[in-house]
């Protein structure tokens, strides 16, 4: 099945990216159906590659290769060896698959020690399931695969959320080692169970924890103040407002044999600001909340948000104390971040000094040529009192 495109193709499509808007295309075959594999042809009719297509979509085509190739199991096999010898990674846990940027567009792929949890966000993705399974069973022969296919982007795609179990079977919580740390993927929580995005950025705190009284806010199951905690933390506050996640906190914290802690349910924005009236400063603070804005359109709203919480991190972290903070918000660029970190030094009166900047890790790679690829930012900020 054939679709051409129109004359003046975007660079974008020849510099590799792989989305193909409805408005790009000059006509179809007839036929095509959503979810079907198309060969993709320029107006003077040489082929571009393949793809799968979906009608209900504004990202009318992605591409899945450039060249004229059959997308079956193989295909799969290769994609995976691929970016498995990208990653060249001796972890036991890490991501597999991230999606566009490892060539696979709808797909999502973490590995957990012996489990796998695998996300599909689309329906040309969703079609090749069985493929999928067969190739993660063939290469890493795990104890079980659980889907966890619960995106919001599933619904404009025509598919209905899924998770559960689809080879073998395995236990609510997943058991994993990070970092010297045991860990849980919570097959109910959130994304994939566990961020694993930031697990370096955590270990950026190893010189610095020690002895210090921390905050991990929107913290999750845990992960900054648990590295906080193994690098001879005084004393962590987990806050995060989901009783579930902060359950699973306390688990994690039993399992590695840490008491040195507390946690709190709540919602962040209260809860620092009453820190901040009561005088409740913490050497070190995390915050990592969740995406602020899904489209360049809300960006003001979440410029509005990152402020207030930046702001308030700032007021209760002791002088030349440090803030670990993050945004995964995708529409939000390296710079716009910063600047918001700065407006919210300025407002309270702080210095802020840059100690160490972060991003996605070598198996969330981003890629330049696909710039929706980057979303995370991540800075570690000496705090200082500008009036002495
Ligand atoms: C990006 S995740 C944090 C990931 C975590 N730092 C990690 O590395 O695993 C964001 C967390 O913020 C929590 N959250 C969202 N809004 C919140 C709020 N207003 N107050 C407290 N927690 C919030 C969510 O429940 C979620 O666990």
């Amino acid at each position: 099945m054939k679709v051409f495109l129109k004359k003046n193709i975007k660079n974008r499509i020849r510099n590799g990216h792989p989305w193909i808007y409805e408005n790009e295309i000059e006509s179809y075959e007839e036929n095509i159906k959503n979810g079907n594999i198309v060969d993709i042809f320029n107006h003077e009719n040489f082929f571009i590659g393949k793809g799968y297509i979906n009608f209900n979509s504004k990202i009318r085509i992605r591409i899945l290769t450039r060249k004229n190739e059959s997308i079956e199991k193989d295909f799969f096999k290769k994609r995976f060896i691929s970016a498995l010898k990208r990653r060249n990674t001796k972890e036991n846990s890490f991501r597999v698959i991230f999606s566009e940027a490892d060539n696979l567009p709808g797909l999502i792929v973490d590995k957990f020690d012996n489990y796998i949890v695998l996300e599909i966000n689309t329906l040309g993705m969703e079609r090749f399931k069985s493929l999928i399974i067969d190739t993660i069973v063939e290469l890493f022969n795990p104890k079980g695969i659980f889907e966890k296919s619960n995106n919001s982007s599933r619904e404009k795609e025509g598919l209905e959320k899924f998770s559960g179990w689809v080879y073998k079977n395995g236990p609510e919580l997943i058991p994993f080692n990070l970092n010297g740390l045991k860990f849980f993927a919570d097959t109910k929580g959130q994304k994939t169970g566990s961020f694993l995005d930031q697990r370096i950025n955590a270990k950026s705190l190893k010189n610095f924890s020690k002895n210090k009284v921390c905050l991990d806010a929107f913290c999750y199951t845990g992960n900054f103040g648990m590295h906080m905690l193994l690098y001879g933390a005084k004393h962590v506050t987990f806050l995060d407002y989901s009783q579930r996640a902060i359950d699973i906190v306390n688990l994690i914290a039993k399992e590695n044999g840490f008491k040195n802690y507390e946690t709190i349910v709540g919602n962040a924005f209260d809860i620092l600001k009453n820190f901040d009236k009561s005088s409740k400063y913490f050497d070190i603070v995390s915050i990592d909340p969740p995406s602020f804005a899904k489209k360049a359109t809300n960006k003001q709203s979440a410029f509005k948000g990152y402020k207030e919480i930046n702001l308030r991190a700032m007021r209760i972290t002791k002088d030349n104390g440090l803030i670990a903070t993050s945004s995964c918000t995708q529409v939000i660029s390296e710079e716009e971040f910063e600047h918001i970190l700065f407006s919210a030094g300025v407002d309270s009166g702080k210095l802020i000094r840059v100690i160490h900047r972060g991003d996605q890790p070598f198996d969330h790679p981003y890629v330049l040529n696909i710039l929706e690829t980057k979303y995370l930012k991540f800075r570690l900020l000496q705090i200082e009192n500008i009036k002495e």
